[in-house]
Formats: C-alpha cells, structure tokens, sequence
C-alpha cells in the first residue's frame, strides 16, 4: 500500500494500478463503516484508492472541523490490513491552493434535509468529491447509505457532470444496540453512547408500525417522535418521510421512503435513516 499527498505522486502512483480501480472518499478516523466501504471497492474493483481529507469547506463555521477527530496512524494500519492500494492524504493547501474559487452545486436534492440545516455542506461535498473524482479517475466510487441525502447528491452530481463513474453506495454499519457507526461517536460519553441507540429503536419503531399497515406519513414521523421522547437525553433536529429519491417530504407512503432524523444526543450531531417499501 502506497500512501500520497501531493497531486504529481496521486497521479504517477494511480497510472501504475490495474482497473477497474475503485475509490472510496473518506474524511479519517476510520470504522467498520468505511471498511465496509473498502471491502465492497475490492469486491467489485482491481484496485482500491482511498482518500483521506477532512474537507473544510463542507463544515458550518459553528461545526466541528476544529475538534472532528482525527489518527492517521491507525487509519493507516487500518486500510493496509483491509487491502487499499494507494491512500491519498491531500493537505488542505494540495485541495484548495491559494486563489481557489471554483464550487459544484447540486440544485433540488442538496435544499431539504441536511441541506436546509447546514448551508454550504453540499457545496463543500460536490466540490471535493469532484475533484477526487477528476484526480483519481476511479471507476466507480463508493459511498455509504449512512449519508443518505450525500448518496443522492453524489449520483446526481456524478450523471449531471458526465463522469464516467459508477456510484455505489452500500448499506449502513452498526453496533450491537443498533448505533451506526460514525466518527463522531467518540464524542459520546458513556452516557450519550447509551441514549444514542433511540435514534436506530424510533426508526424501528416507525418500521413496525409501516409493517402493520401504517401509510401516512405524519404517523410514521410521529411513531419515530414519541420514541425519541422517552430519551430524555435525546434532542431531535427534524425526523423526516420523504420520497427516497427526491426527498420530498410526503403525504402518504406509496412508493419507496426515506425516514430520516438528525438528532442532537448532548452537543453531538447524529443521523440515521431507514428506506421503507423498497
Ligand atoms: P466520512 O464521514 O468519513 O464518510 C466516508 C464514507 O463512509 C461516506 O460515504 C459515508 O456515508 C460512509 N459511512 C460512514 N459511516 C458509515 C456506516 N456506519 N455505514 C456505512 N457507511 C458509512 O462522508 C464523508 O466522510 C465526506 O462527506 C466525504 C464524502 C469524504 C467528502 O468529504
């Protein structure tokens, strides 16, 4: 396993990999959630590119980029176990040299949701995932369900903008309770670690009640609510059923849903989503 930082090394050491060559974008601190990621790219690719980057310009000013954790180290040891072939570690200066002024935005699917919440976020996104794209020629990239809304502005971007790019996107990793995995679960004390699970129990909840019959969509989010309520710890930013492609918020649930939430567990932003009906 190689690992680069700069744009000459990427390119010269990307020019020797055997295809179909397989790229998983990644912001560090690595769990069983990325490595699933890596482990599909292997699956499906010749060879595996990582990149390594926590991305500034998709963090609000009043975001965690300062304190977003970070141990390239054992990132390191974990993709070379897990099989990558070149890791790219760019430096904020290799992505956005000085004088930089060019941004991708991705219209409709980038407004509800998270999008609504953190202005600029999906800006931030497209654009570095861009430009890995345009760096790494991949074949296909690979994305987690974990970031819905992420998934479907990155396939959008990727027809929008001709990349020849396949986007994978592969199903959300657990813990035990039901937690899905995120880096930003360090930042749960034992307390919060515990309340975190309500977010995955309120989405079964809401998934039980689709199961017995449930079509409308105010219940479902009302079911994911009253769940959360019993968490006192628990603070819902939005629960949300929307259409799972353009994530309209919807009356009834006909055709595939997205049920999503953001919920503050303490001073720790967390997401999780269920699709129901597909
Ligand atoms: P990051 O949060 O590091 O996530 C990298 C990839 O891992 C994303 O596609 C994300 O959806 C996926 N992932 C995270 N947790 C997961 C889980 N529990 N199960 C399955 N997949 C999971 O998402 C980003 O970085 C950035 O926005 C990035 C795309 C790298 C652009 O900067």
């Amino acid at each position: 396993m190689k690992s680069v930082v700069s744009l000459r090394e990427l390119r010269e050491e990307r020019k020797k990999l055997p295809g179909p060559v397989g790229l998983v974008p990644t912001m560090g601190y690595l769990h069983a959630g990325h490595l699933s990621l890596l482990r599909q790219a292997g699956a499906q690719c010749a060879s595996v590119v990582v990149s390594i980057f926590v991305n500034p310009t998709q963090f609000g000013p009043q975001e965690d980029l300062t304190t977003y954790p970070r141990d390239l180290a054992r990132d390191l040891e974990m993709l070379k176990a897990g099989g990558a072939n070149l890791v790219w570690i760019p430096t904020p200066e290799v992505m956005y040299p000085p004088g930089y002024q060019t941004w991708v935005t991705v219209d409709d699917v980038t407004k509800p949701l998270e999008g609504s919440l953190r202005p600029n976020h999906f800006r931030g996104v497209a654009t570095v995932v861009a430009k890995l794209f345009n760096s790494v020629q991949p074949d296909k990239a690979f994305f987690g369900q974990k970031d819905a809304q992420q998934a479907l502005v990155m396939r959008r971007m990727a027809q929008d903008l001709n990349f020849p790019i396949e986007v994978v996107v592969c199903p959300i990793v657990r813990e035990a309770d039901g937690l899905a995995m995120s880096s930003r679960n360090v930042n749960l004390n034992p307390e919060e670690r515990r309340a975190a699970a309500s977010l995955y129990k309120s989405l079964q909840a809401a998934r039980e009640a689709y199961e017995n019959g449930e079509r409308s969509a105010s219940r479902l989010r009302q079911v994911a609510l009253d769940t959360l309520a019993q968490e006192p710890l628990a603070h819902p930013q939005y629960v949300s059923c929307a259409e799972a492609d353009s994530l309209q918020e919807l009356d009834q649930v006909e055709g595939p849903a997205l049920l999503s939430m953001a919920v503050f567990i303490g001073r720790t932003r967390l997401i999780d989503n269920i699709v129901l009906g597909r």
